[in-house]
């Protein structure tokens, strides 16, 4: 996650049970190179310790004591001047009351007042607190100063109701991080479609021809091209993955499918990482296929070939203005791939070495080779699929330059 790499998020924790689920929140980032340092108020404390914190993060966590300390004065301004990005997880309905208001009394309230960086908040509280309207204004005046709300979510809470109130997931928060950390990205206002996974064409109600695609290589590079600012739709084949927060995700099955979800669109980039297939039975029986009636011939057809339809010029403009597409190959690499990247009419491909262990299909690293259009070629060693993805968004943004 080279976006979260060297930055300093400054981290409140205020009182809710949800509190807990901040430590798991400072370890992603902590993880994934961010600085963390985190400050408790009184009641967050009460849910957790500062030690939790300083556990995961390798740095002290700060309280309302520091208020009162030597450094005080430094500690409050010097926190928020250095921040990249304030998160307040989980916010309180008290502590959004307060920010709303400029009240600053205690060292997170102090720190929001000082801080010149984004704030994002993640909201948690119990029973109708969320629905109040004084919640309800509270919020819209911090939205009003750009200030991003993410959640809540709908479920179980604290007291056992069930409701609106509860913090999302620190995974999805972590969403929010990066949408905010990358808006002034290589590709803040431009919209990027990638599609991914495996299409499934239907024999019968039950049965489907598919390929071995898990989608990682997609929705990474969907999660690349968000974390550069992007505007991003994800096509999306069935797959296992929780799409990446902020993308507009399309869910369809077979290639005709997805032809039909890209028909209609335009964008300055699409990049085809799925599978899609080739061949697809000529029929869909209607009902299922009876083993007790032996084994079925399945004549096949061709599924539309889905970068040639969608590079044509409808309206006599391109619909893609950069189209990127990928070639899985388990024999002559470089010369299928070249041949792809012509008659598909694409800017560069990204090869595949399918028969490789460590790439390709399902597994977390990939090793592709980038062909342009011009003639050059560019051989990547070994990498993460979410590395390899940056390296196709940052070629994207030199050609959109
Ligand atoms: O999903 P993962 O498990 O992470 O695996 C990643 C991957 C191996 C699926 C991915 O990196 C990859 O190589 N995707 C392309 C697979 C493929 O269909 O390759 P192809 O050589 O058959 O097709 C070449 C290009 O034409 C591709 O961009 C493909 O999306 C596109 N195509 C294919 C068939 C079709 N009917 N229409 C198309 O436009």
């Amino acid at each position: 996650m080279s976006i979260l790499s060297g930055k300093r998020i400054l981290l409140g924790v205020t009182g809710s049970i949800a509190a807990f689920k901040a430590a798991d929140l400072a370890s992603k980032l902590t993880q994934a190179g961010a600085e963390v340092d985190v400050i408790l108020t009184g009641a967050g404390e009460k849910f957790v310790t500062p030690l939790t914190f300083q556990s995961v993060t390798g740095r002290r966590a700060y309280t309302d004591e520091d208020l009162w300390g030597d450094e005080a004065h430094i500690v409050h301004i010097s926190l928020g001047k250095k921040a990249d990005l304030l998160v307040i997880a989980p916010c309180t309905a008290n502590t959004i009351a307060k920010l709303a208001r400029g009240v600053a009394d205690n060292l997170l309230t102090v720190t929001a007042l000082a801080a010149t960086c984004p704030l994002l908040i993640a909201p948690a509280m119990d029973g109708g607190m969320y629905d109040h309207p004084a919640t309800q204004q509270n919020l819209k005046t911090l939205q009003t100063r750009s200030v991003r709300v993410a959640g809540p979510a709908t479920g179980r809470l604290a007291s056992g109701l069930s409701g609106v109130g509860r913090m999302i997931e620190p995974m999805e928060i972590l969403g929010y991080i990066r949408i905010a950390l990358g808006k002034n990205g290589k590709l803040t206002g431009k919209k990027i479609i990638v599609t991914a996974g495996g299409t499934q064409e239907a024999i019968d109600p039950v049965r489907v021809i598919t390929n071995h695609s898990s989608g990682k290589q997609g929705y990474a590079l969907a999660q690349a091209a968000l974390d550069a600012g992007a505007d991003v739709t994800l096509v999306t084949a069935p797959t296992a993955l929780t799409p990446p927060v902020g993308a507009k995700v399309v869910h369809i099955k077979s290639a005709q499918d997805m032809l039909d979800a890209l028909m209609n669109e335009s964008a300055d980039a699409l990049i085809m990482a799925a599978a899609a297939a080739d061949f697809r039975p000529k029929e869909t029986a209607k009902d299922k296929i009876k083993k007790r009636d032996g084994i079925p011939q399945i004549p096949l057809e061709g599924a539309p070939d889905i970068l040639k339809a969608v590079s044509g010029s409808g309206s006599g403009e391109k619909r893609f203005k950069v189209m990127v597409g990928f070639a899985a190959e388990s024999q002559d690499l470089l010369q299928n791939a070249s041949e792809k990247l012509k008659s598909k009419g694409l800017d560069f491909i990204a090869a595949n070495d399918i028969s490789a262990r460590d790439a390709g299909f399902a597994v977390e690293t990939n090793r592709i080779a980038l062909l342009f259009a011009d003639g050059r070629q560019e051989l990547l060693p070994l990498m993460s699929k979410s590395e390899a993805a940056e390296k196709i968004v940052e070629h994207i943004a030199r050609l959109l330059k």
